[in-house]
């Protein structure tokens, strides 16, 4: 019997290995602003091992001195080291051309070059408008907390930030530098919407380059500006797409019932009487547009108090109301989703840009908003009921 003998193992990997080593550890590195790995976007122009198994890498970046270059090329760093050992890797840094862009923003929307608005009635990502009657109820405060606590449920969430008088998102949520709220990264004409929390934002305050400058847009300007936010902005594949509609029932209401029919409308209200005449209009508007009611969110509900004793600063009762009237001739009853009480941590969360879902998530204003944000969770992603524009509940 012969046997032969095994090829002994080479002293040094070759370097075609290296190269496809280094490769696969490259696609575990994303872009942190678009989130999908580097070599899926054309980033990476190539990797190339000298015989002494010294690694370079080539990246292009979308645009020169876009804040997430840093980040890449150390994550880029880290990932080649890891197949070379250290010290033995190099990266060369690139900006992509014109036409790489081009072709990136295509790949990104899905091979479409036209232009569309997403979310549309044959996406699959849940859209709510957070509306209320009036100004001050905490409609911002509540849309900012509830997509975190979703994104916290492992939702992949975004959120227009459309009240274009008084834009407060970007601060809710920690995105404000120098005062004037971080701009989103521009790649050709595809927005990058800047991320918090895990949350994708977009909001009117970002094109804004005075933060006291009041908007004085009419309706046509509106129109267009929220119209851009669902087309050009690149949100990726969302499961829930969260808007902060300005209070009551104007332009913006209308525009986003008809760029986005099957959006659903969460009504956020205090509990005091005399808000919920208002707050009732704003849903009943979102109806007359074809968007069905989701549900009433009562905020600044009663607040327990060290004592024990119940704090009803704005009274009671309010979110059912709201309930109740919108009710009226409906298939199913719509229901109060939640009731938020009173909170201090949830206004000092808002004020420092931690939502208070994240920084104190045991308040029982934060506990009611992770409940609800867990019930959503279920009905997060389908075509249930869309079609028909009925909504199982
Ligand atoms: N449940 C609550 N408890 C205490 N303060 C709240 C509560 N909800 C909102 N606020 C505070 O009320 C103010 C208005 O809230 P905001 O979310 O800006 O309202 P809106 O978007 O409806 O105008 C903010 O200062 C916010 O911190
Ligand atoms: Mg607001």
């Amino acid at each position: 019997m012969t046997s032969t003998p095994f090829p002994p193992a080479p002293l040094t990997p070759e370097p075609d290995s290296i190269r496809s080593r280094v490769f696969t550890a490259l696609s575990r590195v994303t872009d942190p602003e678009i989130r999908k790995p580097i070599t899926d976007l054309d980033m990476v122009s190539g990797v190339s091992v000298s015989d002494d198994g010294q690694v370079s890498v080539g990246i292009r970046l979308t645009i020169a001195g876009c804040p997430a270059a840093q980040r890449i090329e150390s994550d880029v760093l880290a990932a080649a080291e890891s197949v070379s050992g250290p010290g033995r890797a190099s990266v060369e840094v690139a900006i992509m051309t014109r036409e790489q862009r081009t072709a990136l923003t295509e790949k990104l929307r899905g091979g479409q070059v036209a232009r569309s608005v997403q979310f549309g009635p044959e996406s699959l990502t849940r859209v709510y408008a957070i509306t209320s009657g009036k100004g001050g109820v905490g409609k911002s405060t509540v849309t900012a907390n509830l997509a975190v606590a979703l994104a916290g449920e492992g939702l992949r969430v975004g959120i227009v930030d459309a009240d274009v008088h008084g834009f407060s998102i970007p601060g809710l949520l920690g995105l404000v530098h120098d005062g004037l709220a971080v701009k989103p990264t521009q790649v050709g004409d595809m927005i990058l919407p800047p991320i918090a929390h895990d949350v994708k934002v977009i909001s009117i305050g970002m094109f804004i380059d005075d933060a006291s400058a009041a908007v004085a847009w009419r309706g046509p300007m509106l129109h267009r500006t929220i119209k851009q936010f669902l087309t050009d902005v690149y949100f990726g594949d969302l499961d829930v797409l969260l808007l902060d509609l300005p209070p009551g029932t104007g332009d913006v209401a209308i525009t986003v019932g008809q760029l986005l029919p099957h959006a659903e409308v969460i009504v956020v209200t205090t509990p005091q009487s005399a808000a919920a005449d208002v707050a009732e209009r704003s849903g009943v508007v979102a109806r007359q547009t074809g968007q069905s009611v989701y549900g009433v969110i009562e905020n600044m509900s009663a607040m327990v108090q060290p004592d024990g004793s119940l704090l009803e600063l704005f009274g009671s009762g309010g979110g059912d109301e709201v309930a109740r009237r919108l009710s009226v001739g409906q298939p199913a009853p719509v229901p109060v989703l939640a009731q938020v009480p009173l909170s201090l941590a949830l206004r000092s969360g808002g004020d420092a840009g931690l939502p208070v879902v994240l920084g104190a998530p045991d308040d029982p204003a934060a506990r009611a908003i992770l409940e609800l944000a867990h019930r959503m969770k279920t009905r997060a992603r389908g075509l249930a009921g869309l079609s028909l524009g009925l909504t199982p509940r």
